[in-house]
């Protein structure tokens, strides 16, 4: 079984060099390994909470998405998708906040912080804070329970989040599961390993501290000039410098090589200057950004491009969240008040079918046709028909765990580890993705 990885990014800010090697390059590697099923999202309604210009957010969710796929990320490998495009977020967000205390959300650190700002400036506690600022970590739970995600790598001040999302999930399966966990416990992942790089006065760099290094904004021009900007000591050139603990150093590490690394600090030892180190910190950076600025460019310069792989990650994903949705509604009291086997008989109303046939081989397998007679798959031919018998009828009562898997143009149909079947050649990834929904509906409405 593989690991589903999922974490956002709030549509407010440009990407810096912190933001690249603290969060995107990281999670593109990552992305990368064997077994990882990752998540990657454009968090645009969390940025609602924090920002009230829609220019400042239509922009950041542009350079945001452009700058992960300039880092590597493949969306056909990664689920890649737009919060504000998957509208049964919000709708779980919802019975979430149904089921949550109060008082959990009292307890959120960033509303509290909130909360003793007031007080210290002698204003109402509650003064300038939304419900949504006081209800986020319950959209943030919807994001990650809607994909069952089971890692969350985020940074430390969202430890508290990821506990409220469980704290949350339980208390879902608790009320509404009957034996039968809707939702993962999801955990959260704090990697020691990631570099957190220094900004240019050396505190960690952040926005809020104005003191980051741009990544693709402004260019080359750019990032050489807040290169300059870095705060050193006054030791002349020609005398030893100890790289150890310099921002400029650690800057270095975070892009170079360990002989990379230490062929510089032996210089700076040997007396290099530092702007003559800090040219060496810029050429060193550029070599690996500067291929991926032409990618980012030609993004920023294409948003239908940009728009067109974001519409394709929301089809992937809501070919999950629908059909959990509609179990949600069910469980907890919201679905049709027909339950649908019985209404599909009333109205005689064609429904999704199997039909098994025997192939030119003389093997055994099936189609899943759709109520209007499209086949929707083919499965893998069988030695007996038992057995091709028993497949069928396990995609239909398991259907939630059938993973669909994206392959060119076609798609794999997977069960258990195993490979069931195959959808239809499409003509291209949009019809593609169609199929692969109608797929999913219909193997929902047999079960
Ligand atoms: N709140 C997160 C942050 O500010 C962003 C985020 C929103 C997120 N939803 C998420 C991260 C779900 C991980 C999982 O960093």
């Amino acid at each position: 079984m593989n690991t589903r990885v999922l974490t956002g990014v709030t549509t407010t800010g440009t990407p810096h060099l912190g933001n690249y090697v603290g969060a995107v390059r990281p999670a593109v590697r990552a992305s990368t390994e064997p077994g990882v099923d990752a998540f990657f999202f454009l968090a645009d309604y969390h940025a609602l909470i924090k920002c009230d210009d829609p220019a400042r957010v239509a922009q950041s969710r542009r350079e945001i998405a452009a700058t992960w796929l300039a880092a590597g990320l493949d969306p056909e490998r990664v689920t890649f998708y737009r919060q504000s495009d998957i509208p049964e977020i919000p709708e779980l967000s919802w019975f979430l906040t149904c089921v949550t205390g109060k008082g959990l959300m009292n307890r959120a650190h960033a509303y509290k912080a909130s909360v003793d700002q007031n007080a210290e400036r002698g204003v109402d506690p509650d003064d300038g804070v939304t419900m949504g600022l006081f209800s986020y970590p319950v959209l943030m739970a919807a994001d990650i329970l809607m994909f069952n995600a089971q890692k969350v790598p985020v940074g430390r001040d969202q430890i508290q989040h990821l506990e409220m999302a469980r704290d949350i999930a339980a208390r879902f399966n608790h009320l509404y599961g009957k034996g039968r966990d809707f939702f993962t416990l999801p955990e959260v992942v704090i990697d020691e390993n990631v570099a957190t790089v220094p900004g240019l006065d050396g505190r960690k760099m952040s926005k809020s501290y104005n003191n980051t290094i741009p990544l693709f904004e402004g260019g080359e021009p750019a990032m050489r000039a807040a290169i300059g900007r870095i705060v050193t000591d006054s030791r002349a050139p020609g005398e030893p410098k100890d790289a150890e603990g310099t921002s400029l150093f650690t800057l270095y590490r975070a892009f170079a090589s360990p002989q990379e690394s230490a062929a510089f600090k032996a210089d700076l030892a040997a007396g290099l200057g530092w702007g003559e180190a800090k040219t060496r910190l810029a050429d060193r950076i550029e070599q690996d950004l500067a291929p991926m600025r032409e990618v980012y460019a030609r993004y920023m310069a294409q948003p239908a491009l940009l728009e067109e792989i974001l519409q394709h990650g929301a089809t992937k994903a809501r070919c999950l969240a629908i059909p959990l949705m509609a179990e949600i509604r069910r469980a907890v009291g919201l679905g049709s008040v027909v339950p649908a086997q019985a209404a599909a008989k009333a109205k005689k109303v064609a429904r999704p079918k199997f039909v098994s046939f025997k192939d030119e081989a003389g093997a055994f397998r099936f189609r899943l046709l759709a109520s209007d007679g499209d086949t929707l798959m083919l499965s893998e031919p069988h030695a007996d028909p038992k057995s091709a018998g028993a497949l069928s009828a396990a995609l239909a009562r398991d259907a939630q765990s059938v993973e669909l898997v994206i392959d060119g143009l076609r798609f794999r149909i997977m069960h258990a580890g195993q490979i069931v079947g195959y959808g239809d050649a499409a003509a291209d990834t949009s019809a593609r993705d169609q199929k692969m929904q109608r797929l999913r509906e219909a193997l929902l409405e047999l079960g």
